[in-house]
């Protein structure tokens, strides 16, 4: 990978990430690009698809399209056919967003990869589990409420396949971290630690990573569901 190109395999993305702009359907132009995911994150979820060959992703939250660059370049470099193998789900897309993260990623040719939703995930997810589907990898960073990074954990839990990966975004943030400690605490024998530090640019070596980590601050952190995870009715609660 080259260190001054990282997102070299998408060229949108790595305008995006260079620029911070982002340009709408109706011409809007966004400067900055507080939203999009870190250029950590981003690489860590292109290493992961490209190890992890997930066959259908899912990602809470699109915004301007970085993440689902990655997912659905990932796809492509993975030598599928495009047959919308990556779920976005995003109810502001239009009206907040001006739709940037589709056009971007038309733009780069990735459409027929992206499997578009525009509810809200609260009403998205249950409709995904009715349709059946098996999720390989999913990307929480969505609304950052704790009672919403819950809810999308809830509905998640029961679309990701045994031994598939779950990333929250941002889990240092109070709201994310309450969740995080949920199923550290309940959920522990179904949802086991899995370190994404190796996929990292930095293979999770660096200084200021393993310091960050040591004082409990991580920005992507994940989970991987070893099994079923449905629960008898009765279950002992652990507080948290
Ligand atoms: C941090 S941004 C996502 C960034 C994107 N994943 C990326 O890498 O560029 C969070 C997004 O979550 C969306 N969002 C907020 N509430 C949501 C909900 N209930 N369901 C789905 N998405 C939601 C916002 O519109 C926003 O676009």
């Amino acid at each position: 990978m080259d260190s001054k190109q990282p997102f070299s395999f998408c060229s949108e993305l790595q305008a995006m990430v260079d620029n911070r702009q982002a340009v709408g359907r109706t011409g809007k132009t966004f400067l900055g690009l507080e939203a999009l995911s870190t250029d950590n994150n981003l690489t860590t979820l292109r290493n992961l698809c490209m190890r992890l060959k997930p066959e259908l992703t899912l990602e809470i939250g699109l915004a301007f399209g970085g993440s689902c660059l990655v997912f659905t370049a990932s796809h492509r470099d993975l030598g599928r056919e495009p047959k919308r193998q990556h779920i976005a789900i995003d109810p502001y897309e239009r009206q907040v967003w001006d739709d940037c993260g589709l056009v971007a990623t038309e733009r780069a040719s990735l459409f027929h990869y992206l499997d578009f939703r525009a509810g809200p995930s609260f009403l998205e997810l249950p409709k995904l589990i009715n349709e059946g589907r098996q999720i390989d990898l999913v990307y929480i960073d969505g609304s950052h409420l704790f009672e919403d990074v819950f809810v999308d954990f809830y509905f998640v839990r029961k679309l990701l396949g045994d031994g598939k990966t779950v990333l929250f975004d941002d889990s240092s943030n109070p709201h994310v971290k309450k969740v995080l400690h949920f199923i550290r605490t309940n959920l522990a024998e179904s949802f086991v630690p899995f370190d994404v530090g190796p996929f990292r640019a930095d293979h999770g070596i660096s200084l200021k990573y393993r310091l960050a980590g040591l004082a409990g601050h991580r920005q992507l952190l994940a989970f991987r569901k070893t099994g079923p995870s449905e629960r008898p009715w009765d279950t002992h609660f652990h507080n948290f």
